[in-house]
Protein backbone atom coordinates (compact mmCIF):
# COMPACT_ATOMS: atom_id res chain seq x y z
CA UNK A 1 0.00 0.00 0.00
CA UNK A 2 1.26 3.30 -1.04
CA UNK A 3 1.98 5.54 1.75
CA UNK A 4 0.90 9.41 1.58
CA UNK A 5 4.09 10.35 0.85
CA UNK A 6 4.94 7.78 -1.57
CA UNK A 7 1.55 8.36 -3.27
CA UNK A 8 2.45 12.19 -3.79
CA UNK A 9 4.23 13.38 -6.95
CA UNK A 10 7.71 15.11 -5.90
CA UNK A 11 6.72 18.33 -6.36
CA UNK A 12 3.09 18.31 -4.96
CA UNK A 13 2.64 20.94 -2.23
CA UNK A 14 3.02 19.51 1.32
CA UNK A 15 1.14 21.51 4.59
CA UNK A 16 4.26 23.62 6.27
CA UNK A 17 4.82 23.62 9.62
CA UNK A 18 3.60 26.95 10.93
CA UNK A 19 4.89 26.43 14.60
CA UNK A 20 8.47 27.67 13.29
CA UNK A 21 7.29 30.01 10.58
CA UNK A 22 6.08 33.96 11.53
CA UNK A 23 2.87 34.04 12.07
CA UNK A 24 1.65 36.83 9.24
CA UNK A 25 0.32 39.65 11.12
CA UNK A 26 3.55 40.65 13.36
CA UNK A 27 2.93 44.93 13.86
CA UNK A 28 6.16 44.48 14.90
CA UNK A 29 7.64 44.04 10.92
CA UNK A 30 5.38 47.18 10.35
CA UNK A 31 4.66 46.28 6.05
CA UNK A 32 2.80 42.69 7.63
CA UNK A 33 0.03 44.97 8.67
CA UNK A 34 -1.18 46.06 5.47
CA UNK A 35 -0.20 42.85 3.09
CA UNK A 36 -1.45 39.65 5.60
CA UNK A 37 -4.65 38.31 4.62
CA UNK A 38 -7.37 39.40 5.82
CA UNK A 39 -9.49 35.99 4.82
CA UNK A 40 -8.44 32.10 5.05
CA UNK A 41 -6.27 30.50 2.35
CA UNK A 42 -6.99 28.01 -0.35
CA UNK A 43 -4.88 25.23 -1.78
CA UNK A 44 -4.98 25.01 -5.09
CA UNK A 45 -3.26 22.06 -6.77
CA UNK A 46 -0.29 21.91 -8.72
CA UNK A 47 -0.73 21.39 -12.76
CA UNK A 48 1.44 19.03 -14.18
CA UNK A 49 3.71 21.42 -15.72
CA UNK A 50 4.18 23.24 -12.70
CA UNK A 51 5.54 20.46 -10.60
CA UNK A 52 7.94 18.78 -14.10
CA UNK A 53 9.29 21.93 -15.19
CA UNK A 54 10.66 23.85 -17.15
CA UNK A 55 13.64 23.75 -15.75
CA UNK A 56 17.29 25.65 -15.67
CA UNK A 57 20.30 23.91 -17.62
CA UNK A 58 24.14 24.90 -18.08
CA UNK A 59 23.31 26.40 -21.23
CA UNK A 60 21.61 29.26 -19.61
CA UNK A 61 24.20 30.13 -17.56
CA UNK A 62 27.05 32.42 -17.94
CA UNK A 63 31.14 31.86 -16.87
CA UNK A 64 30.87 34.56 -14.34
CA UNK A 65 27.19 34.26 -13.48
CA UNK A 66 28.77 32.97 -9.68
CA UNK A 67 31.49 35.21 -9.56
CA UNK A 68 29.75 38.54 -8.54
CA UNK A 69 33.45 40.33 -7.96
CA UNK A 70 33.66 40.03 -11.91
CA UNK A 71 30.01 39.70 -13.36
CA UNK A 72 29.81 43.31 -13.11
CA UNK A 73 33.36 44.87 -12.99
CA UNK A 74 34.11 48.16 -15.53
CA UNK A 75 36.90 49.50 -14.50
CA UNK A 76 38.42 47.77 -11.70
CA UNK A 77 36.85 45.16 -9.00
CA UNK A 78 34.39 46.07 -6.25
CA UNK A 79 35.13 47.74 -2.85
CA UNK A 80 34.62 45.31 0.23
CA UNK A 81 35.70 42.09 1.42
CA UNK A 82 35.94 39.14 -0.78
CA UNK A 83 33.87 35.98 0.35
CA UNK A 84 32.86 32.80 -0.80
CA UNK A 85 29.77 31.46 -0.06
CA UNK A 86 28.98 27.27 -0.58
CA UNK A 87 26.99 24.86 0.66
CA UNK A 88 24.85 21.93 -0.02
CA UNK A 89 21.44 21.62 -1.25
CA UNK A 90 20.01 18.48 0.62
CA UNK A 91 16.36 16.89 0.72
CA UNK A 92 15.00 16.11 4.06
CA UNK A 93 16.45 13.04 3.81
CA UNK A 94 19.85 14.28 3.59
CA UNK A 95 20.15 13.64 -0.39
CA UNK A 96 22.04 15.86 -2.85
CA UNK A 97 19.55 17.94 -4.92
CA UNK A 98 21.62 17.80 -8.10
CA UNK A 99 21.56 20.65 -11.35
CA UNK A 100 19.40 22.88 -9.60
CA UNK A 101 19.01 26.65 -10.04
CA UNK A 102 20.43 28.79 -6.81
CA UNK A 103 20.25 32.39 -7.12
CA UNK A 104 21.48 35.32 -5.07
CA UNK A 105 21.15 39.02 -4.77
CA UNK A 106 22.53 40.83 -1.88
CA UNK A 107 23.54 44.81 -1.37
CA UNK A 108 26.73 46.03 -1.79
CA UNK A 109 29.68 46.65 0.76
CA UNK A 110 27.72 49.75 1.82
CA UNK A 111 24.51 48.10 2.03
CA UNK A 112 23.35 49.90 -0.91
CA UNK A 113 21.30 48.06 -3.70
CA UNK A 114 21.39 48.60 -7.64
CA UNK A 115 17.86 48.90 -7.51
CA UNK A 116 15.84 52.64 -8.11
CA UNK A 117 13.92 51.94 -5.10
CA UNK A 118 16.98 52.03 -3.01
CA UNK A 119 17.84 55.55 -1.91
CA UNK A 120 19.95 55.19 1.16
CA UNK A 121 22.68 57.33 1.44
CA UNK A 122 25.62 55.25 0.78
CA UNK A 123 27.39 54.89 -2.95
CA UNK A 124 26.71 52.42 -5.83
CA UNK A 125 29.29 50.76 -6.51
CA UNK A 126 30.07 51.09 -10.27
CA UNK A 127 32.16 47.94 -10.10
CA UNK A 128 29.13 45.67 -8.41
CA UNK A 129 25.75 44.55 -9.48
CA UNK A 130 24.79 42.52 -6.72
CA UNK A 131 23.24 39.70 -8.58
CA UNK A 132 24.30 35.76 -9.41
CA UNK A 133 23.26 32.30 -10.27
CA UNK A 134 24.80 28.96 -10.49
CA UNK A 135 23.86 25.37 -10.78
CA UNK A 136 24.35 22.62 -8.04
CA UNK A 137 26.29 19.90 -9.16
CA UNK A 138 25.69 16.05 -9.04
CA UNK A 139 26.29 16.24 -5.54
CA UNK A 140 24.28 19.00 -4.56
CA UNK A 141 26.99 21.89 -4.21
CA UNK A 142 27.25 25.19 -5.08
CA UNK A 143 29.53 27.93 -4.42
CA UNK A 144 30.44 32.13 -5.84
CA UNK A 145 32.33 34.16 -4.49
CA UNK A 146 31.41 38.02 -3.94
CA UNK A 147 31.64 41.37 -1.81
CA UNK A 148 30.30 40.96 1.84
CA UNK A 149 27.13 42.96 1.91
CA UNK A 150 26.98 46.03 4.28
CA UNK A 151 23.85 46.27 6.55
CA UNK A 152 21.39 48.66 5.84
CA UNK A 153 18.55 50.69 7.88
CA UNK A 154 15.09 50.64 6.72
CA UNK A 155 11.78 52.21 7.65
CA UNK A 156 10.07 49.68 10.04
CA UNK A 157 10.55 51.81 13.55
CA UNK A 158 13.21 54.35 14.21
CA UNK A 159 16.66 52.61 14.00
CA UNK A 160 15.69 49.39 12.21
CA UNK A 161 18.70 47.68 10.74
CA UNK A 162 18.81 44.91 8.48
CA UNK A 163 21.57 43.07 9.12
CA UNK A 164 24.13 41.85 6.34
CA UNK A 165 22.04 39.02 4.36
CA UNK A 166 22.34 37.30 1.25
CA UNK A 167 19.26 36.89 -0.48
CA UNK A 168 18.44 33.17 -2.44
CA UNK A 169 16.28 31.30 -4.27
CA UNK A 170 16.76 27.81 -4.98
CA UNK A 171 14.24 26.27 -7.90
CA UNK A 172 13.76 22.66 -7.10
CA UNK A 173 12.90 20.34 -10.21
CA UNK A 174 9.94 23.05 -11.32
CA UNK A 175 9.04 26.69 -10.96
CA UNK A 176 6.28 25.62 -8.60
CA UNK A 177 8.66 24.59 -5.93
CA UNK A 178 10.19 27.67 -6.16
CA UNK A 179 12.26 28.72 -2.63
CA UNK A 180 13.52 32.07 -1.29
CA UNK A 181 15.41 32.89 1.94
CA UNK A 182 17.94 35.10 3.33
CA UNK A 183 21.25 33.85 4.33
CA UNK A 184 23.25 35.94 7.23
CA UNK A 185 26.92 36.00 8.51
CA UNK A 186 28.06 34.41 11.67
CA UNK A 187 28.89 37.24 14.87
CA UNK A 188 26.92 39.68 13.24
CA UNK A 189 25.27 41.89 16.16
CA UNK A 190 22.48 43.04 14.06
CA UNK A 191 20.68 39.82 13.63
CA UNK A 192 19.08 39.29 16.67
CA UNK A 193 18.10 43.02 16.71
CA UNK A 194 16.71 42.56 13.51
CA UNK A 195 12.76 42.87 13.31
CA UNK A 196 12.18 40.02 10.52
CA UNK A 197 14.56 37.60 12.42
CA UNK A 198 12.40 38.85 15.51
CA UNK A 199 9.06 37.21 14.76
CA UNK A 200 10.69 33.85 13.67
CA UNK A 201 9.27 32.08 16.60
CA UNK A 202 11.70 28.82 16.44
CA UNK A 203 15.13 30.29 17.57
CA UNK A 204 16.76 26.82 15.98
CA UNK A 205 15.31 27.59 13.02
CA UNK A 206 17.13 30.71 13.16
CA UNK A 207 20.22 29.56 13.88
CA UNK A 208 19.99 27.75 10.58
CA UNK A 209 20.10 30.93 8.53
CA UNK A 210 23.51 31.89 9.86
CA UNK A 211 26.46 30.64 7.43
CA UNK A 212 29.32 29.56 9.66
CA UNK A 213 32.62 31.23 8.72
CA UNK A 214 34.52 28.46 7.52
CA UNK A 215 37.99 28.73 7.59
CA UNK A 216 38.75 25.38 5.63
CA UNK A 217 37.29 26.66 2.32
CA UNK A 218 39.42 30.07 2.85
CA UNK A 219 41.49 31.21 0.25
CA UNK A 220 44.69 32.34 2.44
CA UNK A 221 45.53 36.05 1.61
CA UNK A 222 42.74 36.26 -0.36
CA UNK A 223 39.14 35.29 0.09
CA UNK A 224 37.36 34.14 3.73
CA UNK A 225 34.24 31.66 3.18
CA UNK A 226 31.18 31.24 4.55
CA UNK A 227 29.20 27.89 4.64
CA UNK A 228 25.51 27.79 3.86
CA UNK A 229 23.49 24.91 3.71
CA UNK A 230 20.05 24.65 2.15
CA UNK A 231 17.69 21.53 3.29
CA UNK A 232 14.53 21.59 1.50
CA UNK A 233 11.93 19.71 3.85
CA UNK A 234 11.72 17.92 6.89
CA UNK A 235 12.93 18.76 10.87
CA UNK A 236 16.10 20.31 10.10
CA UNK A 237 14.95 22.56 6.67
CA UNK A 238 16.09 25.76 6.16
CA UNK A 239 13.13 28.48 6.97
CA UNK A 240 12.23 29.81 3.34
CA UNK A 241 9.81 32.61 2.64
CA UNK A 242 7.14 31.47 0.39
CA UNK A 243 7.44 27.88 1.27
CA UNK A 244 5.45 25.71 -1.21
CA UNK A 245 7.09 22.38 -0.96
CA UNK A 246 8.55 21.09 2.88
CA UNK A 247 8.97 21.48 6.50
FE1 LIG B 1 17.83 42.65 1.47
Amino acid sequence: MATEDSARGDGEFIQRDRGIYPPAFTPEYKTTVLRSPRLSLWSLQNSLSEVTGPVFGQDELGPLDNDLILNYAKDGQPIGERIIVHGHVHDENGRAVPRTLVEFWQANAGGRYRHRNDHYIAPIDPNFGGCGRTLTDDQGYYFFRTIKPGPYPWRNYVNSWRPAHIHFSVFGSGFAQRLITQMYFEGDPLIWKDAMIKIIPDEDAIRRLIAPLDLNASIPLDTLAYRFDIVLRGRWSTLFENRLQGN
